[in-house]
């Protein structure tokens, strides 16, 4: 309980050892049955390998994080850390406290790692927790796996959270401890107060706070080729994705006639997203019109009117929490004005120009370069930028960069159990990187032409357009994992006709 509840807890419900003893008894028999295993564990288990690899003799702490409280005694919808989430295989239905650590083993017993689970397992019926905790009791949440659940379910051993400190503690001096610090600030204070204890102080202090970005960089980066049971996941994230969207296209005249047509579009995609998967990966972009033009509007309170386009930028996380990141921007009334075309087009040729750079070998930086090449050349040819300036000169990092007055964002990003996944990967294993087959990245251009632009021509003020798909490098090239999405502006109306139709 935070000590905000605390304060607040106004409402003490006493209770007897009669009713303590009434409600402990009468319950039938938990089942013997345990969970079946996972088919994630393998590739969890191939994936802590790695680790063990690179951290020969160290103890690693990889928590998957706590409730955190939105208001008074509300908390928000408790979501396990990425780095978490990846190395255990636990789901969306992960129990908040839990902690992965992977104990050194003596090179006598075959080195390597020994992966353990600390969890708070499931509270018998005679505990105090069972009916009056209602953050974590069975009556309150509903009951969590028991330790041999764990176990039977994701091949690793289970222990109770009460280990966890003295677990941590073992030969602490000896053994190098790294923790992801960010995942769950009562476990980095823990693993602070053992180090403080074995007199780690002063410069050993920052050489390990040094090695707990290390580890958190390095997970991070762990995760930018995905295994074959990962691109599945992503698959079922993007068909799930097209539902939504789908869902909206079919309404797209309900978000027109009920007024605040931004939520209608946002609520609707949220129900599909929430009914096919754990929910939306991100907070949905639903921007009509003028709304368009800025970049990350969640705000989603605007009217949705026929004329217009709305830019939907939406993806479904899936139960074992990858998601989707796709964009469409689709004439409300289902055909585009010429004005609109003229920028959709020119999006969509940046966006294939992205798509077609993209091969095992190459850079990532190239797919923006190839992309804003063409972004720059329509800007150029709209007579857009500074007199005299040509493509190349804008081109260049130095002493151009006029386009970006009008799309001031990368093109990609890497995807998958994050929306920005791999985050903290250096520059060189990201954007200086090459390309291999097994990454998952998207592909969003845009152009965004703000209604006060007086740069901009009048036929195009008030409108934005994104193109944005998720793209998976294959041997040969890539292989557009969206693709069942139209995307050319003429595709766009038939596929809103067509699913207005059904
Ligand atoms: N939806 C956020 C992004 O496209 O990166
Ligand atoms: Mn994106
Ligand atoms: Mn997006």
């Amino acid at each position: 309980m935070s000590e905000e509840q605390k304060k607040s807890d106004n409402r003490p419900r006493p209770t007897t050892e009669a009713f303590r003893a009434f409600v402990r008894d009468g319950w039938a028999p938990r089942p013997d049955a345990r969970p079946e295993r996972a088919e994630v564990a393998l590739y969890a288990a191939a994936r802590r390998d790695a680790v063990s690899a690179a951290y020969p003799g160290e103890r690693l702490v990889i928590p998957a994080g706590g409730l955190k409280v939105r208001s008074n005694d509300c908390d928000y919808t408790f979501r396990p850390h990425s780095a978490f989430a990846h190395l255990s295989g636990f789901r969306a239905d992960c129990e908040p406290d839990t902690v992965l650590v992977m104990h050194p083993r003596p090179e006598a017993e075959g080195g390597g790692h020994e992966s353990v689970i600390y969890t708070r397992p499931l509270a018998g019926r005679d505990t105090e927790e069972f009916f009056a905790d209602a953050r974590y009791g069975e009556f309150w949440v509903g009951a969590r796996p028991t330790l041999e659940d764990i176990e039977a379910e994701f091949g690793l051993a289970a222990r109770h959270i009460d280990e966890l400190p003295d677990a941590l503690a073992k030969d602490v001096g000896v053994t190098v401890l790294r923790v992801v610090r960010d995942a769950d600030r009562d476990v980095a204070a823990t693993v602070d107060q053992v180090r403080a204890e074995a007199g780690v102080s002063g410069a050993a202090q920052d050489e390990a706070l040094a090695h707990d970005e290390a580890l958190a960089a390095f997970l991070s980066h762990l995760r930018m080729v995905k295994d074959e049971w990962e691109i599945d996941q992503m698959r079922a994230a993007v068909d799930a994705t097209q539902v939504g969207f789908e869902a909206v296209i079919a309404d797209l005249r309900g978000a027109v006639e009920r007024g605040r047509g931004e939520r209608w579009v946002e609520g609707l995609f949220g129900l599909h997203a929430r009914h096919q998967g754990n929910g939306t990966g991100y907070d949905s972009i639903c921007a009509a019109g003028d709304h368009a033009n800025t970049l990350h509007w969640i705000k989603n309170t605007g009217e949705v009117r026929a004329g217009d386009m709305i830019l939907l930028d939406a993806g479904v996380e899936v139960d074992s929490l990858f998601t989707a990141d796709i964009t469409r921007t689709l004439p409300v009334d289902g055909t585009f004005t010429d004005a609109q075309r003229e920028i959709y087009d020119a999006v969509y040729a940046a966006q294939q120009a992205g798509m077609d750079a993209i091969k095992p070998g190459a850079k990532f930086s190239d797919i923006h370069a190839a992309a804003i090449r063409v972004i720059a050349e329509h800007l150029h040819g709209w007579g857009l930028l500074p007199e005299g300036v040509s493509v190349d000169d804008t081109l260049d990092t130095e002493t151009g960069q006029y386009h970006r007055r009008w799309m001031v964002h990368g093109t990609s990003h890497h995807l998958g159990i994050d929306v920005h996944d791999c985050a903290l990967a250096t520059r060189e294993e990201y954007m200086d990187a090459e390309l291999r087959p097994g990454m998952i990245l998207t592909v969003e251009p845009g152009l965004y032409f703000k209604s006060d632009d007086e740069l901009a021509p009048e036929r195009f003020r008030g409108q934005g357009v994104r193109i944005e798909d998720d793209v998976l490098v294959t041997e040969t090239g890539y292989e557009n994992l969206s693709a069942g999405m139209p995307r050319t502006s003429t595709e766009v109306e038939a596929w809103i006709a067509e699913v207005q139709a059904r």
